[in-house]
This record gives C-alpha cells, sequence and structure tokens, in this order.
C-alpha cells in the first residue's frame, strides 16, 4: 500500500510539473523557463531518484537533448511531452541555466 501511495503522489507531481509548464513556456526569462524542470531534475539539475541528473551536462548536450525528445527523435517517457511546449529559443535559454 505504501509503495502505491508513493506513486500516486509522484504522478500526481509530474501532472503538476506538466500543468505549470504552458504558463512557463510564455516566458523568455531563463529562471522561469527552468522552473518546472526543477520538480524532477532539482533545482540544480542534481535529481533525485530515478529521473537522470542533468547537472554538469554541457550546453550542447542538453540543447540537443530537448530538441531530440520534441522532436521524437531520442526515447522518452515524459520529455516528448515536456520539450514539445518549448521553441527553439527558449530551449537555449534553458540549456543555459542547467548547461555548463
Ligand atoms: C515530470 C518529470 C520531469 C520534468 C518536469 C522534466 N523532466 Fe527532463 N527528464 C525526465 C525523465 C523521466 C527523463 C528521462 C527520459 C524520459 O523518460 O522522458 C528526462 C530526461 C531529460 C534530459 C536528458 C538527460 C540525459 O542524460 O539523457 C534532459 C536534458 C532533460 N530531461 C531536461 C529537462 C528540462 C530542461 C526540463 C524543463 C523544461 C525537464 N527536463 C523537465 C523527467 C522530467
Amino acid at each position: 500500500m505504501i509503495e502505491r501511495t508513493s506513486v500516486v503522489a509522484a504522478l500526481a507531481a509530474a501532472a503538476l510539473m506538466i500543468s505549470l509548464s504552458p504558463a512557463a513556456a510564455d516566458s523568455m526569462d531563463p529562471l522561469m523557463l527552468a522552473n518546472p524542470c526543477a520538480g524532477c531534475h532539482g533545482t540544480d539539475g542534481k535529481s533525485k531518484g530515478a529521473m537522470p541528473t542533468i547537472n554538469g551536462k554541457s550546453k550542447n548536450f542538453i540543447a540537443k537533448a530537448l530538441r531530440d525528445f520534441r522532436d521524437g527523435k531520442k526515447p522518452s517517457t515524459l520529455m516528448q511531452r515536456i520539450a514539445k511546449g518549448y521553441t527553439d529559443a527558449q530551449i537555449d535559454a534553458l540549456a543555459s541555466v542547467y548547461g555548463k
């Protein structure tokens, strides 16, 4: 039962994060854009649990990963849906927040 509850909580958190994305996607403020990512990847890109850590990856890696998720070239469970909300310029802004 405990496990089921935590799965439900995780899904609710994911749904909340995804529902926050459209509002943030109107913004070009990099930190505002990066806000919904933090729920899964951590505020500094160091993820807890099963989410991949994006801290320490290059800007190019992050920008390419987001474009590939968006365009369906990189397999994903969630990231395609998330990446679809962002323009190329916003993807570059996100890469500048998390990438090095
Ligand atoms: C609901 C949780 C969630 C949110 C929100 C989220 N991600 Fe992800 N991210 C994942 C998961 C899970 C993966 C692994 C691929 C997959 O299954 O979708 C991933 C993969 C990635 C990767 C590739 C990492 C690698 O090593 O290949 C990058 C880059 C990334 N996310 C960036 C972002 C950015 C930037 C945002 C905010 C716009 C974001 N993510 C929002 C869950 C999330």
